[in-house]
């Protein structure tokens, strides 16, 4: 067995990738100047730095042009889209009134405690995903068979959760990565977004738009945002039919810093109406302990600076992520092509060639299961790999989701890229005598 490990399935940047002396730079200013300092260590105010909420409202709006700019009162901080799962849960669910979580599947598979915690244990159900992301269509069965069976009675289970002005309580959570989706790479096509954003106001939903991969698309030839580049969730709802009744909207866009400058700032963004913000703002642990990562999001303020942070995206962050996916992927296309292993995104495939986010999800031949050959690869090649049944919802799928056991999730951001070239021969060397011990 080799004596070097090689980890395929760790999800994190390489801190190769990480801006370590910008970020140096940014922790000095921050710290050396009075007004900064005092109040990067105060408590903060609930919504977050304000400065840093100005910047992140002027850099959505150049990056995803929708048609008005995005004010700071839509944006509040976070400490990361994990921990703002959290609050979300708490301030706008409840484990009585709410009646399920949908998350498209596969899913990432982090958050399944996250919504365990909130009281949804065995009320999780996978909703399958195509080349265009999640099936909307079997989404609204099942919604609809569920609201049926409580014969559409928002009354069954009274909420335990006090009313309060700055929140409602929905009735359907939706979990879903629209672009770059984590395992599986693909991105929701435009229609499709359209109608989830409906079918959420149809039942009552709110969706939870994990967008923490946005920025990290590696197929277009400019470094720029993609010329047809996808509206998010959040910015349809802010335009579609809108209903000024309706203070809190049905979606919620969850930003992180963490793929772009390191998991360890945990800071992150959340969008959604001004009433929702507000709403998330005001979780218990906030108006206690303050706004999240307080400190830190003076320091990330500071990398708004001269707009190094959108330029390291285009000038080091693309490139480099464009390298390593070409890299695999091709490896993969010339040494695994031939096995049978197909694979997404793949450039060749889809509606519409998007490539980007931290994966790579691999179809093994059908002759091969993805627990035997993780088991395999780390027992005879030393190399870790995602098994795809990690992805599968607990509790169940809707229909059944059969193909997650021939599934394998690659991660191309976190070894260089010799290693990524060795994971893959290492791979082949596994397939090729597994297929040959048949
Ligand atoms: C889809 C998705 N959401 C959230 C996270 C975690 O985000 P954060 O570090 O901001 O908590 C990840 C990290 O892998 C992810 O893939």
């Amino acid at each position: 067995m080799p004596p070097n490990r090689i980890d395929l399935f760790q999800g994190w940047p390489s801190p190769e990738t990480l801006p370590i002396g910008h970020l140096k730079q940014a922790a000095t200013d921050a710290l050396s100047n009075k007004a900064i300092s005092a109040d990067g260590l105060g408590y903060g105010p609930d919504e977050g730095h304000m400065p840093l909420r100005q910047n992140i409202a002027r850099w959505l709006s150049g990056f995803y042009a929708p048609s008005q700019p995005i004010p700071a009162d839509r944006i509040c901080i976070t400490g990361g889209a994990s921990q703002n799962l959290a609050c979300i849960l708490q301030v706008f669910t409840d484990p009585v009134f709410t009646q399920a979580v949908w998350l498209v599947e596969p899913a990432y598979h982090l958050v399944f405690r996250v919504f365990e915690d909130a009281g949804f244990h065995g009320r999780l159900r996978g909703i399958p995903e195509d080349e265009a992301g999640m099936d909307v269509g079997i989404l609204e069965e099942a919604l609809e068979a569920v609201d049926k069976s409580d014969g559409g009675n928002r009354q069954t289970g009274h909420p335990t959760k006090l009313p309060r002005p700055y929140r409602k309580i929905y009735k359907h959570v939706i979990y879903c990565v629209p672009t770059f989706s984590n395992p599986s790479g693909i991105t929701m096509s435009r229609e499709r977004r359209e109608a989830l954003v409906r079918l959420a106001r149809k039942h009552d939903a709110l969706i939870v738009s994990d967008d923490v991969y946005d920025f990290l698309h590696w197929n277009s030839s400019s470094n720029h945002p993609p010329e047809n580049r996808l509206p998010r969730l959040v910015d349809i709802d802010r335009v579609l039919d809108t209903d000024p009744q309706d203070r809190f909207g049905h979606v919620v866009s969850n930003g992180s810093f963490s793929k772009l400058i390191g998991p360890g700032c945990r800071v992150g963004w959340a969008e959604g109406t001004e009433g929702l913000v507000y709403g998330l703002s005001q979780a218990g642990s906030t108006r206690s302990g303050g706004a999240p990562s307080q400190l830190m999001s003076t320091i990330v303020n500071e990398l708004f600076h001269a707009d190094f942070l959108p330029r390291y995206i285009t000038d080091t962050l693309i490139p480099e992520g464009r390298r390593r996916y070409t890299a695999i992927a091709s490896a993969l296309q010339s040494r695994l092509g031939p096995l049978g292993v197909t694979f997404t995104p793949d450039p060749g495939h889809g509606h519409h060639a998007w490539t980007g986010g931290y994966y790579i999800w691999l179809r093994l031949p059908a002759s091969l299961g993805a627990s035997q050959v993780s088991r395999e690869a780390l027992r005879r090649q030393n190399l870790v790999l995602g098994n795809g049944e990690l992805f599968a919802v607990p509790g169940g799928s809707w229909p059944v989701n059969n193909n997650l056991h021939q599934r394998l999730r690659l991660c191309f951001m976190w070894e260089n890229e010799r290693q990524l070239l060795q994971g893959v021969e290492r791979l082949e060397i596994v397939l090729r005598e597994l297929l040959k011990e048949l």
